[in-house]
């Protein structure tokens, strides 16, 4: 299992623990974290899975692609240098413990 905490825009925080394999996205939703969307399933089709990976771990997950960045382009949220659209963070043992911030908005 892997370790997810997610910070609302308000404080909030959910901690969860997810499959390996599944992505920041697919494990919020099906655990109910409130601020995920993912409304196109993953699909890179939205950007309803903005979220922001706290500085800490922004090495360790990588960085977004062009095609990534597009689709930022329509976050409804502000988009900063640690904006991810989740769909696209795939959970392995080396992001255990990770913590992602969630925007105010989704649509
Ligand atoms: S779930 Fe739609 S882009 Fe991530």
């Amino acid at each position: 299992m892997v370790k997810v905490t997610y910070i609302a825009h308000d404080g909030s925080q959910t901690d969860i623990d997810a499959d390996e394999g599944d992505t920041v996205m697919h494990a919020a939703v099906s655990q109910d974290v409130d601020g995920i969307v993912g409304e196109c399933g993953g699909a890179m089709m939205c950007a309803t899975c903005h979220c922001y990976v706290d500085a800490a771990w922004a090495d360790r997950v990588g960085t977004r692609d062009r095609s990534e960045e597009d689709m930022l382009d329509g976050a409804a949220s502000e988009v900063t240098e640690r904006s991810r659209l989740s769909c696209q963070i795939k959970l392995t043992s080396d992001l255990d413990g990770l913590v992602v911030h969630l925007p105010e908005e989704q649509f």
